[in-house]
C-alpha cells in the first residue's frame, strides 16, 4: 500500500471521477465525521430557515423588505457588489466560494439573538436548473416561498426592467419583436426573449423543485395579491414559516396613492416606498403582444392549474380569470 501527496492524490481522483469535480455542499452538522473535523467556532445555526426563490419581477423585493420589518426575521448581510441577493445556489461563481462564505452571510447582531429566523431572497433561483438540487443537498428542511404573477405581466415587467438598464436588445426592439423572436433572430434578441418568457413557465419550474422537496415545504403566493393586499400575504407567510411573535402588517404597511403601491409606515408616520426601480411607470402593453402572450402561456397555465389542484393549493385569481377567459 502506498500513497502520494494530497495534491497529486486529488489530481488522480478527479481525473478518474471527472463528474465529481463540481462540489455539492451538504450540511456539515448532518454528518458525525464532518462535525469531528469542523472548527468548534462554527455553528450550524447560520443557515436560512426559509428562502424566497423568485421568480424575478413578481414582487420579491417587496416581500423581502416587508419580511425584514419583522422583529424575529433577518435576511443575509449585504455583500459588496452583489447587493441583497446572494445567488449562491444559482451561480457557479458564488457556489464555488464555499460553505463558509454562504454561512457567514447569516450573522447575529447580538449573541442572544438565537431565536432569529434567517432567510435569503434570490429571485433567479426559481428557474435555475441547479438550484433545487443544491438547496436540497445543503438545507433539506428549508421552507421555500415562490410568487407567481400573471406570466404576461411578468414578461412585460422584465422587458421594462431591461430597458431601464439600457439592455441593447430592449432599446432596439419592441416588446412584440422580442417575444416573437425566432431561432434566426439575433442572439441578444433571443436572450431577452428567454428572460421574458422562460421564468413564467411556472409549472415546469415548480415540478423541478418538487422533485427535491415535499409540497408541504413550498408556499405559493399570488403576485397580484402581493401588489394589492400585502398585509394579507404577510399573514399567510408568517403562518407558513411559523414565526413568533405574530405581526399585524396592517399597522406597518399603507397604500400610497402617489406610488400606487403599499409602502412601509416608519416611525412618526413617515412613509417609505420601494425605490424607483420597483413599481415603474411604463406605457400599457401593445394589444398584439398581449394576445400573443396569452396564447403562448395558455397550455403552461393549464399545466399550472392542474399542478396546483394536485397539490391542493388555491389557484391565484389571475390564473382563474385566465382559464375562464380561455373557455
Ligand atoms: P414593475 O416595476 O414592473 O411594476 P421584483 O422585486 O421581484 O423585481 O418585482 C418588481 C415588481 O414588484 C414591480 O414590477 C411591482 O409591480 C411589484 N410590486 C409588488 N409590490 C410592490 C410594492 N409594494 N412596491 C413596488 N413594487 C411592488
Amino acid at each position: 500500500l502506498f500513497t502520494v501527496p494530497p495534491k497529486q492524490l486529488a489530481d488522480i481522483y478527479f481525473s478518474t471521477y471527472s463528474d465529481e469535480i463540481d462540489p455539492i455542499w451538504v450540511n456539515p452538522c448532518h454528518d458525525k465525521r464532518h462535525m469531528a473535523i469542523w472548527s468548534p467556532k462554527k455553528t450550524c445555526h447560520t443557515l436560512p430557515q426559509f428562502i424566497v426563490v423568485g421568480p424575478q419581477k413578481t414582487g420579491t423585493t417587496a416581500i423581502y423588505t416587508f419580511l425584514n420589518m419583522h422583529p424575529s426575521i433577518r435576511s443575509n448581510v449585504k455583500r459588496p457588489l452583489i447587493f441583497e441577493e446572494l445567488h449562491f445556489f444559482s451561480s457557479d461563481h458564488y457556489y464555488n466560494k464555499g460553505l463558509d462564505w454562504y454561512m457567514s452571510s447569516f450573522t447575529y447582531n447580538r449573541p442572544n439573538q438565537t431565536d432569529i429566523m434567517f432567510f435569503e431572497k434570490t429571485a433567479d433561483y426559481f428557474d435555475n436548473y441547479m438550484a433545487p438540487m443544491r438547496v436540497a443537498a445543503l438545507i433539506p428542511d428549508v421552507k421555500l416561498i415562490t410568487i407567481l404573477l400573471d406570466p404576461v405581466k411578468r414578461a412585460y415587467s422584465w422587458y421594462q426592467h431591461a430597458r431601464a438598464h439600457k439592455n441593447p436588445a430592449s432599446l432596439n426592439f419592441t416588446f412584440y419583436e422580442i417575444i416573437t423572436a425566432g431561432e434566426g433572430s439575433p442572439k441578444i434578441q433571443r436572450e431577452l426573449r428567454n428572460r421574458c418568457l422562460n421564468p413564467s413557465i411556472y409549472a415546469q419550474h415548480l415540478e423541478r423543485w418538487l422533485d427535491y422537496f415535499p409540497p408541504s415545504q413550498l408556499l405559493i403566493l399570488d403576485g397580484q395579491e402581493v401588489k394589492e393586499d400585502p398585509p394579507l400575504v404577510m399573514d399567510k407567510l408568517q403562518k407558513f414559516i411559523e414565526v413568533h411573535p405574530y405581526v399585524d402588517y396592517r399597522r406597518l404597511l399603507r397604500y400610497d396613492s402617489k406610488k400606487k403601491f403599499y409602502c412601509q409606515v416608519l416611525q412618526s408616520d413617515f412613509i417609505k416606498c420601494l425605490g424607483p426601480g420597483k413599481g415603474r411607470i411604463y406605457p400599457p402593453m401593445e394589444e398584439a403582444a398581449q394576445k400573443y402572450l396569452k396564447m403562448f402561456f395558455r397550455r403552461h397555465n393549464v399545466a399550472l392549474s392542474k399542478l396546483l389542484m394536485k397539490l391542493n393549493q388555491p389557484a391565484p385569481t389571475w390564473l382563474k380569470e385566465d382559464l375562464r377567459e380561455s373557455i
